[in-house]
């Protein structure tokens, strides 16, 4: 018997998705697999209006190097949909559509927010499989996901370029690096690139102590430094605040008390909006303490455009040839995860709500200190 499965990718987009989509059809293309894809377009968003694209062997050729999902993909939940301005559950629409089209299981490819998303749907009765993606490399239970690693290219060529003009013009130069949570992304581009001052969310900071350590760099005789700053790494006050926040929401969560969850969101959303841009505030305070010239490059979306990287296409193909090998088999109910050089099912509610952070006596932190940079602690 034909299995119908279909396929989307949810979420902020991530280098490797085509080359997992294609890891996917390509191996389902093999005699013995017996399956039939076709692709929901812009996330779950697709399931909702059945907008649908035909995934067969013609449409997965060439899609290897491609950036981007051939999908599309969107951040809309199935429980909490824009729905021509109104906030709607359309998770009973999902299940109209996936019986419709007479599917056996249904693929997402995405995130920590997928992973969630996922789960509920498993949780209605759908048979769901997930592949973890996103730059961030933040996705629980897995060594590592599909992006990262060209995202971390992308930002260590960032820091290589920024290096010559900083060292010409003796300033400080920050740049941003994606990541509001986790700070994979910053740490290794930082390890990578060199940078003299790496800041991660996972370790809020004092400005006086960078300041200080961009000085003593100063008085051995380098003139300029490099500051590489995750989007969320915040000062010690404004940290602590923020984290209080998220606190208070989430005892309200637990105590199932939404009235309280819903002013703790709102305690959480005005903190944020108070706290303004902290990079382009961190650079113009590192000017007045150091007396150095400062400016700000924030790399932004490049970090997730652009065609693979070798690591990643062979992450992503992996995972995607192992997915549908756990189709064929039918184990639902899980994530294809990378454990060294082996995919694994990792059942779905042991990933979802979780995220991987990076832990503060990580190998990458302890050699980061150990090689001079300051985390600014
Ligand atoms: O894909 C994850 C991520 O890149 C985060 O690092 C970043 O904060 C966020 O997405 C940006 O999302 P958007 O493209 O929706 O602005």
């Amino acid at each position: 018997m034909t299995q119908h499965i279909g396929v989307l990718t949810a979420g902020g987009d991530s280098p490797g998705l085509n080359a997992a989509i294609r890891g996917i059809g390509k191996t389902a293309l093999g005699d013995e697999f017996n399956i039939q894809l076709i692709g929901f377009k812009d996330g779950f968003k697709g399931l909702v209006n059945n907008r649908t694209m035909s995934l067969d062997g013609q449409m997965l050729s060439g899609l290897l190097t491609v950036g981007g999902t051939v999908l599309g993909t969107s951040r809309d939940k199935p429980h909490r949909m824009n729905v021509g301005g109104q906030i709607m559950d359309m998770t009973n629409v999902i299940i109209e559509t996936y019986e419709a089209n007479h599917l056996d299981a249904l693929i997402c490819l995405g995130g920590g927010g997928t992973q969630k998303n996922a789960l509920r749907l498993a949780q209605k009765g759908l048979n769901v499989i997930t592949l973890p993606k996103t730059i961030d490399n933040d996705v629980a239970m897995t060594d590592m996901t599909f992006g990262f690693d060209t995202a971390l290219g992308i930002a260590t060529e960032a820091i290589d370029r920024l290096h010559s003009t900083a060292h010409s013009h003796h300033r400080i130069i920050v740049v941003e690096i994606m990541g509001h949570r986790a700070g994979w992304l910053a740490l290794g581009a930082g390890i990578s690139g060199g940078a003299d001052v790496i800041l991660i969310p996972e370790i809020p900071y004092d400005t006086q102590k960078i300041a200080d350590a961009i000085s003593d760099r100063v008085r051995r005789g380098k003139s300029f430094s490099i500051v590489a700053v995750a989007e969320g790494a915040l000062p010690i006050k404004e940290a602590a605040e923020l984290h209080a926040a998220e606190a208070r929401k989430q005892q309200a969560k637990e105590a199932m008390d939404k009235e309280e969850k819903q002013a703790a969101k709102v305690a959480i959303a005005s903190i944020k909006a108070s706290h303004g841009n902290q990079t382009i505030k961190l650079s113009e305070q590192l000017e007045e303490l150091t007396g150095l010239e400062s400016r700000v490059t924030i790399l932004g979306h490049l970090q997730r455009g652009g065609t693979p990287s070798a690591a990643d296409r062979i992450l992503a193909t992996r995972l995607g040839s192992a997915c549908a090998e756990y189709v064929r088999d039918r184990e639902y109910g899980i994530m294809v995860a990378s454990r060294g050089e082996y995919a694994e099912a990792v059942p779905l509610d042991e990933v979802a709500g979780k995220r991987k952070l990076v832990p503060l006596d990580h190998p990458w932190v302890m050699t980061a200190r150990r090689v001079g940079t300051s985390l600014g602690d």
